[in-house]
């Protein structure tokens, strides 16, 4: 079972397992040659768009995000930060604190709001005027002073910032914006910060009209004013990866990439500017947004994709879209274990042969469930977890044989296991072309992490880890979990933007 020198912990050598268990968990196998291809498929993917080719969807995007430089733990004052599409049906409100170097770092307050499905299907005004509704209800109940308040929007999908900076002009109000030239190097943190961004696509389970090729950050401006209840000023938009790149303590050396594992995945990191062909720079480095989710070289991910793949793409709201993310983002994990689930349970092998309406219903097992379930594999409380197995099954209407709850373990194991070493080949695809673009023997760098998947499943840290050693054996990486979820790396690149607004005033 451990393949080319990989982790196995799907091993299922001490089941009494019958053809069609093993059939299925076998299809959740990648060896490592496949990775190495998907590696350099990536690799190649990744240099194709930053040399300005015109690329399939099917590719990575890499969308420059005009973020020049890493923090350098100065930022001051106090930001409102609201984070959308990052934890799938939910919407967070922040009010963040930024001391500086000197002085304690202060808990942000935060409230998160539940996002209704029809609101996540509907009109785009309905969306962002949801978003407004939050945003004052949460104002309203924090006992801080309103006036002059600036936001930072984490908007988590796909969208083209444009290369150009934006200018207020005096007595036009919000309408009047003037389209500038790009500012350069200005305090050596940010060189251009452009708050505009247009979206590309709806992934991950939303699907508002009237919003893709719009800019986010008007839709909002508007929505706000709609509203009436503040006055907010929207200085910053950015993707969750660079909130959580942004945010990483200081104390670990620079920290140049971006890694979140949520309801979708995507990494940002660090590029030379020059190699970004669209921005036309010769001088300094550019964080670059991947979008790796839209990977989908046919070639190397077609021996990798089971039926259940299939599946799932086909019964999605995005059918052919996104095929790498789903195959690793926690949207999409819970359902890949029901899929299986049910389809062994058809085959008489589980359940006694009998499903249930539940697991017969598309989103019924989340990502939590599954992260529970195989989380119990570990021995340390072998009853407990067992017991937690059935619960959980119980709670879908199954009725639960003997050896049903560690087939299931197993079934969840192999699932989460392939989501990590895939999303090893992505980071050790964009470690090699940082290795490469540096012109280093031996890349050393830090990678902050995000996400719900990283924080719910201990272990797929530690395969992602044990991958990313074997596949980029000359990249030595620490691995950072992100602080307030992204929510402090925001409120750093608000007060960046916020101060070079400041400056365009004088
Ligand atoms: C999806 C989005 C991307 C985001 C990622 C993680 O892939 O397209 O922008 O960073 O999910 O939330």
């Amino acid at each position: 079972c451990s393949q080319e020198g990989l982790p196995c912990p799907s091993d299922s050598s001490e089941l009494p397992v019958s053809p069609q268990v093993l059939a299925c968990l076998q299809q959740f196998k990648v060896t490592e040659t496949q990775l190495r291809q998907i590696q350099a498929s990536l690799l190649c993917s990744m240099e194709h768009a930053l040399g300005g080719q015109a690329s399939p969807a099917s590719s990575v995007r890499m969308l420059p995000t005009y973020v020049g430089s890493t923090p350098h733990g100065t930022e001051q004052g106090d930001f409102v930060v609201l984070e959308l599409g990052a934890t799938g049906a939910s919407l967070r409100v922040l009010w963040v604190t930024l001391v500086g170097n000197e002085g304690h770092r202060m808990e942000p307050w935060s409230q998160e709001f539940v996002i209704p499905p029809e609101v996540m299907l509907g009109p785009g005004q309905q969306l962002f005027d949801f978003a407004a509704h939050c945003l004052s209800e949460f104002l309203d109940a924090i006992p801080m002073d309103k006036k002059g308040l600036q936001l930072g929007f984490s908007f988590s999908f796909p969208c083209h910032q444009t290369g150009l900076d934006r200018v207020r002009q005096s007595g036009h109000g919000d309408s009047g914006w003037k389209v500038c030239s790009p500012m350069k190097a200005i305090g050596g943190l940010i060189q251009v910060f452009c708050p505009q961004s247009t979206l590309i696509s709806w992934t991950k389970g939303f699907r508002c009209s009237g919003v893709e090729g719009h800019d986010v950050v008007q839709l909002l401006r508007d929505a706000i004013k709609r509203q009436g209840a503040y006055s907010i000023d929207v200085v910053a938009v950015v993707n969750d990866t660079v909130g959580t790149m942004m945010g990483c303590e200081p104390g670990f050396g620079p920290c140049e990439v971006g890694l979140v594992v949520d309801t979708g995945t995507n990494a940002c990191y660090m590029e030379e500017a020059r190699h970004v062909a669209v921005l036309d720079e010769d001088r300094g480095r550019v964080c670059v947004s991947v979008e790796w989710g839209s990977f989908s070289d046919d070639g190397v991910l077609g021996p990798v994709l089971t039926t259940f793949d299939h599946a799932l793409d086909q019964e999605s709201l995005n059918p052919g879209a996104q095929r790498f993310e789903k195959m690793i983002g926690g949207l999409y994990l819970g359902e890949l274990v029901r899929l299986v689930l049910a389809h062994l349970a058809q085959q008489g092998v589980l359940f006694d042969g009998c499903t249930s309406s539940a697991l017969l219903t598309q989103g019924s097992i989340l990502l939590e469930h599954v992260a529970e379930m195989e989380d119990t594999l570990c021995p340390s409380s072998p009853l407990a977890g067992a017991a937690r197995v059935h619960a959980i099954l119980q709670d879908l209407g199954l009725s639960v044989g003997a050896s049903d709850a560690k087939l299931v373990q197993y079934v969840c194991a192999a699932v989460l296991t392939r989501a990590a070493r895939l999303c090893a080949a992505a980071l050790a695809a964009v470690l090699s072309r940082l290795r490469h673009s540096r012109e280093l023997q031996m890349l050393q760098i830090a990678v902050a992490t995000g996400g719900r998947v990283f924080e719910r499943h201990p272990s797929f840290l530690s395969i992602l880890q044990e991958t990313v050693m074997l596949l980029a054996p000359e990249c030595d990486v620490s691995f950072i979990p992100s602080v307030d979820g992204g929510g402090r790396g925001v409120a750093m690149v608000t007060a960046v933007a916020a101060r070079l607004a400041a400056h365009r005033h004088l």
